[in-house]
């Protein structure tokens, strides 16, 4: 709704109505609590103790990434069949749609479902199906990305890739996620290079828990397209330099980086001073249903903090369509429409 008295735009309308992809969001990490009870109950598995719960009402709190990550693996459980995977996707397009998302490039865990019984092509087909009927019937485009848990082996990670070879055509591209202190990005480089030769595009999680030298060794090492989180590179000023020269998007997510203690104090988040040293850094929800949030909250939740100008959310905007792998028609198409969008508010 505009404002009554000045007929203008909320910051919060304005953020929903900017034109822009989310790159970072883990489509396990959608499932709301509702949708986990009910798939729970579907399926005959034995519920999360939150579903049961009376208490369970309070939000969700993590100390830190492992933490957050132990609840997000008992919650994967209830995801079985393929409609569980459909209906999960087809929940969070919607709300992605809702905040302006026009195009979303979404990561899923084979590693989470397979070795409990679902096989690679449920999950695939049941995620790849909602995004099918979602760009027809909202416009949103898509891609998808196959993470590895980077605290199971390479060799884990290998046979996930081969399991991955008949959906080449389904699947753009490979990620790295999951607990990453100790667990660096040089352990999966022969994998890596295996996907790219196939010809998948790459990206990995570096600088959340784990220092700069990270973010370093996955752009060496690993040869990655974007870098998903980056918070610690802004502790290293040459590599800041390089990110920005380089034009290596890093997708951010603020909220995420908040509840799971990575920079507890928003306003100390690096967002912000990364835009300003020209590096490609965009916004994104990473796992929305556990951390407060979708696409607009975590750009709002950033606007807030760091006071960001209607420039800076145009600019996260805009980096977003660019850092995205969509074909160059799309991706000018989207970005004059952003233009568009700007020049009728300026
Ligand atoms: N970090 C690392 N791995 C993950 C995350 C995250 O926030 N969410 C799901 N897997
Ligand atoms: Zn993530």
């Amino acid at each position: 709704m505009p404002d009554e008295q000045t007929g203008a735009q909320t910051m919060d309308e304005y953020i929903r109505g900017l034109p822009k992809a989310e790159l970072h969001v883990h489509i396990e990490g959608t499932l709301e609590k509702d949708l986990m009870c009910a798939l729970g109950e579907r399926n005959g598995v034995t519920l999360p103790a939150s579903c049961t719960d009376p208490d369970a009402e309070a939000a969700y709190h993590f100390d830190d990434l492992r933490a957050f990550l132990d609840l997000y693996y008992e919650g994967v459980a209830v995801l079985v069949t393929r409609q569980d995977f459909y209906d999960l996707t087809a929940a969070y397009v919607r709300r992605a749609h809702a905040d302006g998302a026009q195009h979303v490039e979404l990561f899923f865990d084979p590693q989470s479902h397979v070795p409990r019984g679902v096989p690679f092509g449920v999950v695939v087909e049941g995620i790849r199906g909602a995004l099918v009927d979602a760009e027809r019937e909202l416009g949103v485009s898509s891609h998808l990305i196959m993470c590895f848990l980077r605290d199971q082996s390479p060799a884990g990670a290998m046979v996930t890739l081969e399991a991955a070879r008949p959906y080449r055509h389904v699947i753009a591209g490979v990620g790295l996620d999951s607990a990453e202190a100790g667990h660096p990005p040089r352990e999966f480089a022969d994998v890596f290079r295996v996907a790219r030769e196939a010809g998948f595009l790459t990206v990995a999680h570096a600088g959340e828990e784990g220092p700069a030298e990270y973010v370093t060794e996955a752009l060496d090492l690993l040869h990655v397209a974007r870098i998903d989180h980056g918070v610690r590179a802004a502790d290293d000023p040459a590599l800041v330099q390089r990110l920005a020269r380089e034009r290596i998007p890093l997708t951010m997510c603020p909220l995420s980086n908040q509840e799971l203690q990575v920079t507890p104090d928003l306003a100390q988040h690096p967002l912000k001073r990364l835009l300003d040293a020209g590096v490609v850094v965009t916004a994104n929800s990473d796992d929305p249903a556990y951390f407060g949030g979708y696409l607009a909250a975590n750009y709002a939740a950033a606007q807030r903090a760091l006071c960001l100008s209607r420039a800076d959310l145009a600019a996260l905007a805009r980096n977003s369509i660019t850092a995205s792998w969509l074909p160059q028609a799309r991706r000018v198409r989207l970005l004059h429409e952003l233009d568009r969008y700007i020049r009728a508010r300026s």
